[in-house]
């Protein structure tokens, strides 16, 4: 009776906690936070540090703020880049989650990235237990991404799951409830900014921003040839001159300024491919490769794969919630989850 009473009034929360995107699902509810991983700092004349916005507000600001202001992305290339601004973070949306409704120390089920160091995992929890939960669990994310796609993770079976977030590309190969294969590489989202960005200035001599970059990618990057190629125009300050102009940009210009980065996440797939144990070599080619992650809707990305590693490769669908939908699972399923999601 009092286990049930207390079920009734604490609801489970799951937390992505992302390099890009931060996102919170509240058990029986859904998502109900889904916001950039940015926080806008204030800094005072005695150099104290306030947060100003975060999420949204912070990414709105980001690239156009003056100097007492700061705008810090603290989880990047899958690490945690600052430990202060990440805790505030996440305070801040156990917070949000929590006005929604009034939960009774929530037990909250934390994905991470693969790989992050025990002290990191430390101040995690810390920060989850300092804004109120009752019990942290952390969970890696292609376990996650993993569970969120659908595979039958808990079967004697390999999956292969590949998801592309903004700082890292994780390849996990799960079988019987548990990870049996994992790489991690730094190359991901961001990266792909980056060489846009780096593409313009060398071609044209302009200089753009994360967030043209960003957009560029997401509204005319492609992994293949297109039958019908997309165009964009972007502003940015010429180089030479130093005036403000504009361009035209192809997703064919995208293609090119991508396709070494893009084989750079093939050549990583392929290198787990061949780590794999023989018997579960044939689950894969049986079950395919399934991407998850902002990065398996870059256009035509699973053919380009497939065509490099000859076997079916598919985009999960709605890649960026997989992740979350995938820690809201574990958490329901604790006691069979044992050994995914642990507390240390
Ligand atoms: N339609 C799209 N096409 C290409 N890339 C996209 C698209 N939508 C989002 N992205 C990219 O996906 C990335 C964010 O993905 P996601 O939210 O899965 O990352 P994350 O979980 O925050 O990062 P990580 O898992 O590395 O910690 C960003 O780099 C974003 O630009
Ligand atoms: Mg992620």
């Amino acid at each position: 009776m009092i286990k049930k009473l207390f079920g009734l009034f604490s609801s489970d929360l799951a937390i992505d906690l992302g390099t890009a995107n931060t996102l919170v699902l509240v058990k029986g509810e859904g998502i109900v936070i889904n916001e950039p991983s940015i926080v806008a700092v204030q800094y005072d004349h005695m150099g104290k540090e306030r947060i100003l916005a975060v999420g949204h507000e912070a990414k709105e600001m980001a690239g156009k703020t003056p100097a007492h202001i700061r705008s810090i992305r603290p989880m990047k290339d899958g690490v945690i880049a600052d430990f202060h601004v990440t805790e505030m973070m996440i305070r801040y949306f156990i917070e949000k989650a929590h006005k929604r409704k009034r939960f009774f120390s929530p037990r909250v089920m934390i994905c991470v990235p693969y790989g992050i160091t025990q002290v990191e995992r430390k101040a995690v929890k810390e920060s989850a237990l300092n804004a109120g939960a009752r019990a942290v669990y952390l969970i890696e994310e292609p376990m996650a991404a993993a569970i969120g796609a659908g595979l039958a993770v808990k079967e004697p079976q390999g999956n292969l799951v590949v998801d592309i977030g903004g700082g890292t590309t994780e390849i996990g190969v799960t079988s019987m409830g548990g990870l049996v294969l994992c790489k991690s590489i730094r190359i991901a989202g961001d990266r792909l900014d980056q060489v846009i960005i780096d593409y313009i200035k060398k071609n044209y001599n302009l200089l753009i921003g994360e967030r043209v970059a960003e957009n560029l990618k997401i509204k005319i990057g492609t992994a293949v040839t297109l039958n019908e190629e997309l165009s964009s125009t972007v502003y940015g300050r010429d180089q030479v001159e130093g005036n403000l102009i504009s361009i035209e940009v192809t997703s064919e210009h995208i293609r090119m300024a991508i396709s070494d980065t893009l084989r750079e996440i093939a050549e990583a797939l392929k290198s787990v491919l061949e780590e794999m144990p023989p018997e579960l070599a044939g689950d894969i080619v049986e079950n395919g490769v399934v991407l998850t992650g902002g990065g398996a809707l870059i256009r035509g990305l699973d053919k380009y794969l497939s065509d490099i590693i000859k076997i079916p490769v598919y985009a999960a669908e709605e890649p960026l919630l997989c992740v979350t939908k995938g820690t809201g699972k574990a958490i329901e399923q604790l006691d069979i989850l044992q050994h995914v999601a642990y507390e240390d």
